[in-house]
């Protein structure tokens, strides 16, 4: 029965009818425990979706739909390793690099490329890495595009000030802009090259490589450039091919998808700056993601009911796009790493057995770090003619607990969540008129994510949360979220325009 037609979907479509005269105002207002009742924990991370546009009655509905969709037994595939991204013929186990599969063979193998990799990455941090003329690597540069890059970039970023001696830099433009810049204060014979690309294929990232390369050999001529270069991908025959040594090679399964890479070895940008133990506590903090995932309550299952708040603005209310407004300048890589998790994995046209959909599916995603975002978009959250649910991602402890400035920042956040759903009624009433132009009319949703602080195993929590959300979607959608043949047409054009 196509989607639109089951009774779950119907049943949300009146049900929205209904909630024509909703106001968030008035539910918070007239309902005191709303607040508590929709305030959700998971791994340590906090949720509060009292500031959305549902009743107790939405969520019993859409947690209908998910009961329909079967999404305890797509979850349960998703962990067993079941080839569930049909168009490519393989699972989607990314969980199996942070939470021990069943597999023990599996288990075995992902245990030892993390520590291969692990090793390698407290080796540069201890110095103890050496170049072909035996000076101590010093500069790390990571070339790699979209999954291969993102997520490392995003981590990396969120751990704040790397804690080894490595100078670390991350390229994935093609513009070579972005690789002069990393190479400006670089020596060859004090910089490693890490190709990170999970088919060792993409254009980018191998032209960037081979330009780095060309930088080493034209900077010390006589250096054996093979000890200057290291791999990660689940080709390692492409990269010999390459010139890569299998020493320095890091492999992972063909069936962790680009964009849910960061906990394999494309992830050693975090080792290399925060060391072994900060991403083992990334991997724990997912895992624990995960296990709340499995083992939760549906009513109490903070990716389940975000998934379903997701296809409820989307199909019910026509959102076509959705915001995600990091406060915290750490997390300021969150709407990018988001973009790619959620377009990639939830842009898709057709369902699962290739048929056209007639519902849409991903929004757009976007964002911007708060406080920041306030002086440039926020007019539009606020007074727009149509509105975008926003997520507010922040974290209840920052670096120096003592700092009003970081109190500003947590009070900031808030402070707008009220403003998007109560508009004026959040003001104390003045008695003044105001004229039409100033009016915010609030009823605009919002969810506060809220980290207990912004370490490595709130982050890997908080980036399980996403991952797992956007698989919700995914099957209440009837798609495969797994896949991504989109972007080969951008690919091969550009072939056929290179060739002539
Ligand atoms: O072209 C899209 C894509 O395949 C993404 O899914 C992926 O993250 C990125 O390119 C990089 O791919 P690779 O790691 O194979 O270089």
């Amino acid at each position: 029965m196509a989607l639109t037609s089951t009774p779950a979907w119907q049943a949300l479509q009146r049900h929205r009818d209904a909630l024509a005269s909703f106001r968030l105002d008035a539910a918070l207002r007239d309902d005191p425990a709303r607040a508590g009742r929709w305030r959700v924990e998971a791994a340590g991370l906090h949720a509060d979706l009292s500031r959305n546009l549902a009743t107790d009655e939405t969520w019993r509905l859409l947690l209908a739909l998910a009961e329909a969709a079967e999404l305890p037994r797509w979850r349960q595939q998703l962990f067993a390793g079941a080839p569930i991204n049909g168009t490519e013929r393989r699972p989607a186990w990314h969980t199996a690099l942070r939470t021990a599969p069943s597999d023990a063979a599996v288990a075995r193998t992902v245990e030892a490329e993390r520590r291969r990799m692990l090793a390698f990455a407290e080796q540069l941090r201890a110095g103890q890495l050496r170049g072909a003329t035996g000076e101590v690597i010093d500069t790390v540069v990571c070339i790699g595009i979209g999954g291969s890059d993102l997520g490392p970039r995003l981590v990396t970023a969120a751990l704040g000030e790397p804690s080894g001696p490595i100078r670390l830099h991350f390229v994935s433009n093609i513009d070579p802009v972005e690789l002069d810049q990393a190479l400006a204060q670089a020596a060859p014979e004090t910089t490693l090259v890490v190709c990170i690309s999970k088919s060792f294929s993409t254009q980018e990232t191998l032209e960037n490589t081979r330009a780095a390369l060309a930088w080493l050999r034209a900077g010390a001529p006589s250096l054996d450039t093979r000890r200057h270069l290291a791999a990660v991908t689940c080709q390692p025959e492409r990269a010999r091919a390459f010139g890569a040594d299998p020493d320095l090679t890091f492999t992972f399964a063909d069936w962790v998808g680009g964009r849910y890479s960061v906990w394999s070895a494309c992830g050693v940008a975090i080792a290399i700056a925060h060391g072994a133990d900060a991403f083992e506590a990334l991997l724990r903090g997912a895992a624990a993601l995960d296990a709340h995932f499995l083992e939760a309550p549906a009513e109490r299952n903070l990716p389940l009911l975000l998934g379903l708040l997701g296809v409820w603005y989307v199909n019910f209310w026509g959102c076509r796009s959705r915001a995600v407004m990091p406060y915290a300048q750490r997390l300021r890589h969150l709407p990018a790493y988001l973009q790619q998790l959620e377009m990639e994995s939830n842009g898709k046209r057709v369902d699962r057995d290739g048929r056209p959909l007639d519902y849409d599916t991903s929004p757009v995603v976007w964002g911007e770090a708060g406080t920041t975002a306030q002086h440039s978009v926020f007019q539009f959250l606020h007074q727009g003619t149509f509105f975008a649910p926003v997520d507010f991602v922040t974290g209840a402890a920052f670096e120096r607990s003592d700092e009003e400035r970081e109190r500003l920042l947590y009070a900031n956040a808030l402070a707008q969540a009220d403003a998007l759903a109560l508009g004026e009624a959040a003001l104390k009433p003045t008695g003044a008129a105001k004229p039409e132009h100033a009016i915010v009319p609030g009823n605009r949703p919002s969810t506060f994510i809220t980290l207990p602080r912004i370490d490595a195993f709130s982050v890997g929590a908080a980036l399980a949360l996403y991952e797992h959300r956007t698989f919700v979607q995914g099957v209440l959608w009837r798609i495969n979220s797994f896949d991504q043949w989109g972007v080969e047409i951008g690919k091969l054009l550009l072939k056929q325009r290179l060739a002539g």
